[in-house]
């Protein structure tokens, strides 16, 4: 992503996520989140015994997923708004303490309203079950809601359109990990365009939360031949981690190499 795309991103981002809260209530920018601009879209929810009647009431009151999705309603923000069928917005644990990001629905998440459940969805979920996991105890979502048309990458102003609900999203379930599946939702979440062969392995810090870049399923998928395997170990060696960050038991794997 170029500095220019980069930035109208942020600008998008910032106009879109000053009318949700908007839409959200909220009629006045509180000072600290205006000076915090440049860091945004961020707020820090206030501890609710610490809340005063001075706050405005937007921070009062908890997001929630339900507000999240309501909030959402039909939408047509962008013009995927016109060709998806179903909205794709997450699903799984609302407290989980990890959450996935992928791109964006496909055909068959376009048609049942959910994230990852095709061939790309079958081989997380074999991921997510060898991390001793269950689906229903992560939560799993995309940086863009709606089917790109014929699968194509989201671009700029989608993305930055459905930026601030995935914000939302991830500041009200606060998982103490997320993984940023493939180089799309990496470089969307971190801003920057290296090589997701570069980037995954390592944690990296998003909005404070530990994320940790990896291969797509699809890529998993699509790779042939004995760079495939070195791929599927290449996750595995990036789900321990997380784990181990978590201080989840890391399920024994035999690598024959
Ligand atoms: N690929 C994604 O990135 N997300 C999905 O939900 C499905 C396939």
């Amino acid at each position: 992503m170029t500095h220019g795309v980069t930035s109208s991103l942020v600008v998008a981002s910032l106009r879109t996520y000053l009318s949700s809260l908007q839409e959200s209530g909220l009629d006045g920018i509180p000072s600290s989140l205006a000076g915090e601009v440049a860091d945004m879209p961020a707020p820090t929810k206030p501890d609710p015994s610490t809340a005063t009647e001075q706050q405005p009431a937007a921070f009062q009151h908890p997001d929630s997923l339900q507000k999240i999705r309501k909030d959402l309603g039909e939408c047509q923000r962008c013009k995927l708004g016109k060709t998806r069928k179903n909205l794709v917005f997450g699903v799984g644990n609302p407290h989980a303490r990890l959450v996935f990001v992928g791109e964006g629905p496909g055909g068959d998440e376009d048609l049942q309203g959910e994230p990852f459940v095709g061939e790309a969805g079958r081989i997380l979920n074999r991921v997510i079950t060898a991390m001793g996991l269950k689906r229903e105890e992560v939560y799993i979502c995309n940086v863009v809601k709606c089917r790109p048309p014929g699968n194509r990458d989201p671009e700029a102003e989608e993305i930055a359109t459905c930026a601030p609900f995935l914000l939302r999203q991830i500041q009200t379930i606060k998982p103490e990990v997320i993984v940023a599946l493939g180089k799309f939702a990496t470089h969307t979440l971190l801003g920057t365009r290296d090589p997701i062969s570069k980037l995954r392995g390592k944690f990296r810090d998003f909005h404070g939360i530990p994320l940790m870049p990896t291969f797509h399923p699809s890529y998993l998928l699509h790779r042939q031949g004995e760079g495939n395997m070195e791929s599927f170990w290449n996750v595995w060696d990036d789900m321990t981690q997380v784990l181990r960050l978590l201080k989840l038991p890391v399920p024994d794997k035999s690598r024959k190499r």
